[in-house]
């Protein structure tokens, strides 16, 4: 069935196989979301029923949560998991300090308290997600509804002064009504082209009242693996500064490519 499924989704399928072998027995776990993080539920459901891979997963959103309680996987909050031992989740950029844009898929709130509490982060992506400048993806911040208008105009106005190229804010949709996060929030797409400074920006952004959370994580990522449509997968790892490659090889009839 691998056949049947694009490169970019091969690519995205090889990074999360081969961060699913991060996963050790006892392990407290954060499941990212979106489309690789998908990925890596799955592989990860896969170890539990072949493999008797036992740890507690502590998901991003209420879709990761329901995808790893279907596919066996223990979930528990993150206050009864206090602090976590790896979270692995997706990134719509990663830049090569690792550096991030997330939210594409507006769960970026969770996500970052998750990453944040956890000894390690390990982004899984494609290698289209890599950027030389962080930017060109629209940056989410997180807006409480109260005065979102407010927030949008006074994020625009902030903007001017900082370095990016564009200042365009808008709010997402979800068909004709705001797009609403799971803590009952809203998104706005920021449309900054480039952004030179993304620490200042992240410090910035959050300074503005009515905003939650931006995007960018900072000096939060440790490791990234990057899959290729061929099965190549690449592990950089910016503390210890290496870089590994491997080959993954999978079946065409995988379980879990049958009910997609
Ligand atoms: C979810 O809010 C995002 O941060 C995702 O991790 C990010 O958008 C990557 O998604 P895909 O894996 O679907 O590209």
């Amino acid at each position: 069935m691998t056949g049947e499924l694009s490169p970019i989704d091969k690519a995205k399928f090889v990074a999360a196989k081969r961060a699913a072998d991060f996963v050790e027995d006892g392990m407290r776990v954060g499941l990212g979301t979106g489309s690789t993080a998908a990925w890596l539920v799955r592989c990860l459901g896969e170890k539990v029923r072949d493999e008797g891979l036992r740890f507690r997963g502590i998901p991003t959103s209420t879709r990761t949560a329901q995808l790893a309680r279907e596919m066996g996987i223990e979930v528990i909050s993150l206050d009864e998991a206090k602090w976590l031992d790896v979270t692995i989740d997706g990134a719509d950029e990663f830049d090569a300090d690792l550096n991030l844009i997330k939210g594409g898929g507006g769960a970026l709130l969770q996500e970052k308290i998750v990453a944040t509490a956890s000894d390690q982060m390990v982004v899984i992506a494609d290698a289209a997600k890599e950027v030389e400048h962080l930017g060109a993806f629209p940056l989410p911040i997180e807006v409480i509804p109260f005065g979102w208008q407010t927030t949008q105009a006074l994020v625009e106005e902030t903007l001017v002064a900082l370095d990016v190229m564009g200042r365009k804010a808008t709010l997402r949709m979800n068909g004709d009504a705001p797009f609403v996060t799971d803590e009952c929030n809203h998104i706005l797409d920021l449309h900054l082209g480039r952004i030179g400074n993304a620490r200042q920006v992240a410090m910035v952004i959050n300074q503005i009242p009515g905003v939650v959370e931006n995007g960018l994580f900072i000096d939060i990522c440790d490791q990234v693996v990057i899959g290729f449509g061929d099965g190549r997968v690449e592990v950089r790892d910016i503390n210890a500064g290496t870089v590994s490659e491997d080959q993954i090889e999978f079946a065409d009839d995988e379980n879990m490519f049958q009910d997609l």
